[in-house]
């Protein structure tokens, strides 16, 4: 098996070659038994990872605290920068400090592109970026990718459609590196207004990865085994006028997916963009998608915080 992560933090999606992606992939699987409790382990006993939640999250805070609880560790951290000193005035890099005082490896999101980065050149511990404004979002595209893995038991040779919020959603910015590392078919559907950014194209067409764009969703709903949808990132448009313009832009139903032999993805949360007459169909893929956040987080902090005893 090939030793992944001479990666000390997880930063981007862009550190990763093929072969760690694979290889997480591989060790959540055997991690699955231990991430529903139906086995027993305590291989991060003693441990304490650090959270600091800049931002809201529900799946990927929780995720990652059960995660490490279930490998027998701890975390300590805050969820919202009021309940810290940083609503006294502390700064960024003397909160960080004291986090790598008191924990093994932090987990950090914030609404600032770079912010991950930023504190894991200043800290010792291993740091985890759980989302940094409309930059990456790694860890949920291992999962992302585990779970498209465990629905067709391979990555290639597939369509795979990345629907929504192309512009701000970290989490198809990671995604579209990541898929570009395997032979899929990769379509961008998005308002013009939210298409994939312009950089993110350019590394993709420079290391000669194929791809379609298009706004309309019609274009490619017949041909693709996997759409992934995304929430229209209110919170990060500058203008809420331009937002009420573009939000539900897409709606995904179930009378407009019947028959087709395609699975819905999404990050969550969603904000309307999947109707609920998709919940209890063979298409939701979503709710199940969010679970295994838990084996693929287990499997990114085994490795990241024994790398480092
Ligand atoms: N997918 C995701 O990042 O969800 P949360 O914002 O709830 O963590």
């Amino acid at each position: 098996m090939i030793k992944i992560f001479d990666l000390t933090d997880v930063i981007s999606i862009k550190d990763f070659q093929k072969k760690d992606i694979q290889y997480i992939l591989k060790k959540a699987e055997n991690l699955e038994k231990v991430a529903k409790s139906e086995e027993y382990s305590d291989e991060l006993a003693g441990k304490i990872l650090g959270m600091m939640f800049f931002e809201p999250s529900t799946r990927t805070r929780l995720s990652f605290e059960t995660g490490m609880k279930r490998l027998g560790g701890s975390c300590v951290g805050f969820d919202g920068s009021v309940a810290s000193s940083v609503s006294k005035g502390e700064n960024l890099a003397d909160t960080s400090k004291m986090f790598e005082a008191y924990s093994d490896a932090l987990v950090i999101r914030h609404d600032l592109e770079g912010v991950a980065k930023f504190i894991s050149d200043i800290v010792d511990v291993p740091v985890i970026n759980a989302g940094d404004g409309a930059g990456q979002h790694p860890t949920q595209t291992l999962l992302d990718i585990y779970t498209i893995k465990r629905r067709f038991d391979k990555i290639k040779d597939l369509n795979i459609a990345l629907v929504g919020d192309l512009k701000y959603g970290r989490t198809v910015h990671s995604l579209a590196y990541a898929l570009g590392m395997f032979d899929v078919q990769m379509s961008f559907v998005a308002p013009d207004e939210l298409k994939m950014p312009k950089e993110t194209l350019h590394d993709l067409e420079k290391d000669n990865v194929k791809f379609y764009q298009t706004n309309n969703l019609k274009d490619v709903i017949d041909d693709v085994d996997v759409l992934y949808v995304t929430r229209i990132q209110k919170e990060r448009f500058p203008d809420e006028e331009e937002y009420s313009k573009i939000k539900g832009a897409y709606l995904i139903n179930h009378h407009l997916i019947k028959g087709k032999d395609l699975i819905v993805m999404h990050p969550l949360p969603r904000v309307g963009e999947i109707s609920t007459d998709v919940d209890n169909t063979k298409y939701n893929k979503y709710f199940e998608q969010a679970f295994y956040g838990v084996p693929v987080r287990m499997a990114i902090l085994k490795n990241i915080i024994k790398n480092k005893i």
